[in-house]
């Protein structure tokens, strides 16, 4: 795990409250699918974690929603600007045997799977994105371009299939071993469905390194531990959610 003052070298609306940035920077080397870095904005104390959508050669892309201030002072920084970063963070997504996945994404959940498929272009992969409405819909362009098969669904309705991911996931009767990021209930009904798999978890983060307990979740087991450190990735069925 590095600090680094990473360069900007794109930072680009791509759909409804939801930027794209590019970042120049020598933590590549250690980033595997499903770790996050976090970040400082400039005027904000606590750093933001946001997960890494793709890594490049020197290049590191991650994508956010505006939420609150943080988002949105970032959505205002433009190329050639620096912003502190450091990570990798947490464990990613493991490497598995299985020759069919199932990546399954739900708004901002959906950054880390594009690098899993990519890692993983020599399985099957089907690929369920799920969002609130057309203009929230990105990235389905640029995971058709890896060659994996494709579903949208939104819960309106209007692009894609009506209702959520498990809605396209019955309409598709799409099969693979489940790898899931995204909103709380959608990761409930994957882990009530699913027997096996592993879901990305967000939860609120101060430190970030495993340090302060403020991102602790309840293991099936009793036992807790960190998002931050242990996470975000765990196996189906492993935490009480
Ligand atoms: C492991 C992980 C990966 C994430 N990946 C992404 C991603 O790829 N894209 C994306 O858009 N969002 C992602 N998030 C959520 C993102 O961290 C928050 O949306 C962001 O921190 C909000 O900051 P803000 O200043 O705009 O909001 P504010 O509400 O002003 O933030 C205040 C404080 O609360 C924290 N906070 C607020 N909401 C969240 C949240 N949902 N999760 C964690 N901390 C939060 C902020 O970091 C900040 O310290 C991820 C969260 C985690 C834990
Ligand atoms: S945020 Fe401090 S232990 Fe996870």
């Amino acid at each position: 795990m590095k600090v680094e003052n990473a360069k900007i070298i794109e930072n680009k609306q791509i759909a409804k409250d939801i930027y794209q940035m590019t970042l120049q920077t020598d933590l590549v080397v250690e980033c595997v699918p499903g770790q996050f870095i976090e970040i400082t904005v400039p005027g904000y104390y606590l750093r933001r974690p946001i997960s890494i959508c793709s890594i490049g050669q020197d290049t590191l892309t991650i994508i956010y929603k505006i939420l609150g201030d943080g988002t949105r002072a970032m959505s205002e920084m433009e190329s050639g600007e620096s912003l502190n970063i450091f990570g990798p963070c947490g464990n990613g997504f493991p490497i598995v045997e299985s020759d069919h996945l199932l990546l399954v994404g739900g708004g901002v959940g959906v950054p880390p799977l594009y690098e899993l498929a990519k890692q993983n272009a020599d399985k099957q992969i089907t690929v369920v994105l799920g969002f609130n409405t057309k203009e929230d819909v990105f990235y389905e362009e640029q995971f058709k371009r890896l060659g994996v098969k494709v579903h949208i669904a939104t819960m309106d309705g209007s692009y894609g299939t009506k209702g959520t991911v498990l809605d396209a996931i019955d309409k598709y009767q799409v099969t693979g071993l489940i790898m899931a990021c995204g909103p709380l209930p959608m990761l409930r009904a994957i882990n009530d469905r699913y027997e096996q798999g592993f879901l990305s978890l967000e939860a609120r983060m101060a430190c970030g390194i495993g340090a302060c307990m403020g991102c602790v979740v309840e293991m099936a087991d009793g036992s807790v531990k960190r998002v931050c450190k242990d996470g975000p990735v765990f196996a189906v069925r492993s935490v009480k959610l």
